[in-house]
């Protein structure tokens, strides 16, 4: 007799109700662990997902994203999530053996590989308490006895707001450093000490407010400062309301859409949406149309520009070079020494440029030469606005350049250099790091897993340990893919499986074959076969076994097989359907 190659198929069902409860909370005593990719939270309608997201190599943060369908044609990588929530983006954990922990006690912890506490709630409870996700996007600490909220992700916002998440007097929107590096950035978003709500530019140099307008006062900005309440939130139609009597309207307002409002790392904050999971965002709502307004993103003595077309780009000024080239936001420093003995200066004229702040004094009706020699007689004048402004003329010495940005000023600016440095043109000449975008590189960053010294019985006991844990990834639950499960009941249908005896789909090899991408991902390995991951034609993603004890009978194993099928308890998988093929023959 031919051997045979027998596969079982094996499911896990998400939508039946006893596996269902698994995916969405983590009771006490139970974690999620950085190693195992389907440890992770789904929301009961699967919007959003919670687990451990990668964010360098062999580093891990624990996040709430967005959840997108997938396939097989075009997995979603990990690097497109949009992630609206992070336990500890600052302090990345390892990628072994870090977990995250609902303990006994009540405590939600975030434990690294070195077993040290990386992130906590500090929560206790007396009765049990369960940690569960919720199709809003916040992930919930409740005491099941007395259903008090013990905390929530809600309450402590990283970067973005979601659509009825109160935005409360404590809480602050952080941007991240860059578009793929999430620790904190320099940007943030608050309720300041005069209820009103500010965007603060918080550098590692300076910092300043640069919104709303920091140059009117607040009811020119349309704000107001006697509402003490110091609370704002975003409904799901799109609109936005604060306590300031700051509101605005989505462009899309009234649809009913997926929203977030996000800080980015570039400061602005931007209001998206989008029609379903898998689509890509569209920006419904910005703080600002012109970029460059944003304080401290090309750092001093540099100047912002920005065209629709392209991003954002710096440049230095004329006689300055870049301080870091791997970081804009340390902006500038001059070629040359500066000289403030007198008759050693001389003044380049810019066209249409202004610089934030940091005005020696402003004064009125000077003359040209006034201004200029106003300005050598400072130590620290690093050049002065000229501007003629509703009938008066202006004089502005600067002590520092900082937030240069192109604007239809009437008048000029006058950059102070020394006389020996020689300048032929009247405006920026294009510095040679002109053309730079203002993103900062990405270095990569390395979590040493750092491997401890364990002693001989020990080792022993964890070897022991990994072979139990071995055979158990045959009948533990293996989840996979888990938004596919919401097309799996219908498909079923419509594909008109073929069920055998057993109540199950008999599948051909060359099926599986392709489902398993010719047998590639091996998942697991235990005993009687290997373990495999396997996308199915209906994008249902299983485990699949393939059998070594090969010559049993086929009756034995439908026989088998039809035991494994009717035992259904949470913790043991599902089986769908199986496959067994003579080596050359068609499918029996
Ligand atoms: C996912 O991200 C990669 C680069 O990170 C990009 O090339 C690709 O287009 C993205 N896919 C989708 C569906 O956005
Ligand atoms: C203050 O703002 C809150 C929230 O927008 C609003 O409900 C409340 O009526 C306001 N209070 C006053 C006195 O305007
Ligand atoms: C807030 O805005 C509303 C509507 O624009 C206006 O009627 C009201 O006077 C404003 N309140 C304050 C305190 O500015
Ligand atoms: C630029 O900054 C990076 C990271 O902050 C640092 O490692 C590097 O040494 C700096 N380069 C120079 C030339 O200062
Ligand atoms: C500047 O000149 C204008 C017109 O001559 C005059 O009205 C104004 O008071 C002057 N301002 C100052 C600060 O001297
Ligand atoms: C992200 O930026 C921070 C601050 O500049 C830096 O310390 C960290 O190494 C960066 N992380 C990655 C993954 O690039
Ligand atoms: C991170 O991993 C990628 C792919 O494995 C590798 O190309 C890159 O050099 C690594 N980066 C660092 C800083 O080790």
């Amino acid at each position: 007799m031919d051997p045979l190659f027998l596969i079982l198929l094996l499911f896990l069902a998400i939508t039946s109700p006893t596996s269902s409860s698994t995916s969405d909370a983590l009771s006490e005593g139970s974690s999620l662990s950085v190693e195992k990719p389907e440890d992770v939270l789904i929301s009961p309608a699967g919007l959003f997902t919670a687990g451990f997201h990668q964010v360098g190599n062999n580093s891990y943060c624990f996040a709430i994203w967005f959840n997108e369908p997938s396939s097989s044609s075009s997995p979603v990588s990990y690097q497109n999530r949009t992630i609206v929530w992070m336990a500890n983006r600052d302090q990345p954990v390892n990628g072994k053996r870090s977990k995250l922990s609902l303990l006994k006690t009540g405590n939600l912890i975030l434990t690294d590989a070195a077993q040290s506490h990386v992130w906590t709630t500090t929560t206790t409870s007396i009765s049990p308490a369960r940690l569960r996700l919720y199709d809003s996007g916040n992930l919930v600490l409740l005491n099941l006895k007395t259903k008090v909220v013990l905390w929530q992700s809600f309450d402590s916002p990283t970067d973005t707001l979601l659509p009825l998440q109160p935005f409360t007097r404590t809480a602050i929107l952080v941007s991240s450093r860059s578009q793929s590096n999430f620790s904190s950035g320099f940007y943030k978003l608050f309720f300041d000490n005069d209820n009103l709500l500010r965007l603060l530019f918080d550098g590692p140099e300076i910092s300043s407010v640069y919104w709303p307008n920091p140059a009117y006062v607040s009811w020119d900005n349309a704000r107001s400062t006697y509402n003490s309440s110091r609370t704002a939130v975003l409904d799901s139609l799109g609109s936005f309301a604060s306590s300031d009597n700051l509101t605005f309207l989505a462009v899309d307002y009234g649809a009913k859409l997926q929203r977030r409002l996000t800080i980015d790392f570039d400061g602005n904050v931007r209001l998206y949406s989008r029609k379903m999971p898998g689509e890509s965002w569209v920006v419904s709502w910005q703080a600002f149309s012109d970029p460059c307004v944003i304080h401290g993103i090309c750092g001093a003595n540099s100047l912002c520009s920005y065209d629709p077309s392209s991003r954002r780009k710096c440049s230095c000024l004329p006689g300055y070079q870049m301080k870091n080239h791997t970081d804009w936001s340390l902006g500038c420093q001059p070629e040359f020494q500066f000289s403030y003995v007198e008759g050693e200066s001389r003044f380049l004229q810019l066209t249409q440029v202004e610089f934030y702040g940091y005005d020696y004094n402003e004064y009125q009706n000077y003359s040209y030469g006034d201004c200029e020699k106003r300005c050598l007689e400072l130590d620290n004048c690093k050049g002065f606005q000229y501007t003629f402004d509703s009938g008066v003329y202006k004089c502005n010495p600067k002590t520092q350049l900082r937030s240069g940005h192109r604007w239809n000023t009437q008048g000029y600016f006058y950059l102070r250099l020394p006389k020996a440095h020689l300048f032929s043109n009247t405006d920026i000449k294009p510095p040679k790091n002109l053309g730079f975008s203002c993103t900062e590189k990405v270095v990569d960053l390395e979590r040493e897993y750092v491997k401890d010294r364990v002693s001989k019985p020990v080792k022993f006991l964890l070897w022991f340990a990994y072979g139990v844990g071995g055979v158990e990834i045959i009948c533990i639950i293996l989840v996979w893919g888990l938004l596919s499960s919401t097309f799996s009941k219908s498909n079923e249908d419509i594909h008109g499986y073929l069920l055998t005896a057993t109540g199950f789909k008999r599948f051909s090899y060359a099926e599986l074959k392709t489902a398993t991408r010719g047998f590639s991902d091996e998942i697991g390995r235990g005993a009687g076969g290997v373990v495999y991951k396997g996308v199915l034609a209906d994008q249902r993603v299983a485990a699949i076994k393939l059998l070594s004890e090969a010559n049993q009978v086929e009756a034995e194993f439908l026989a088998e097989a039809s035991t494994i099928g009717k035992v259904n308890h949470m913790n043991l998988i599902e089986m769908w359907g199986y496959c067994s093929e003579g080596k050359q023959a068609s499918c029996l």
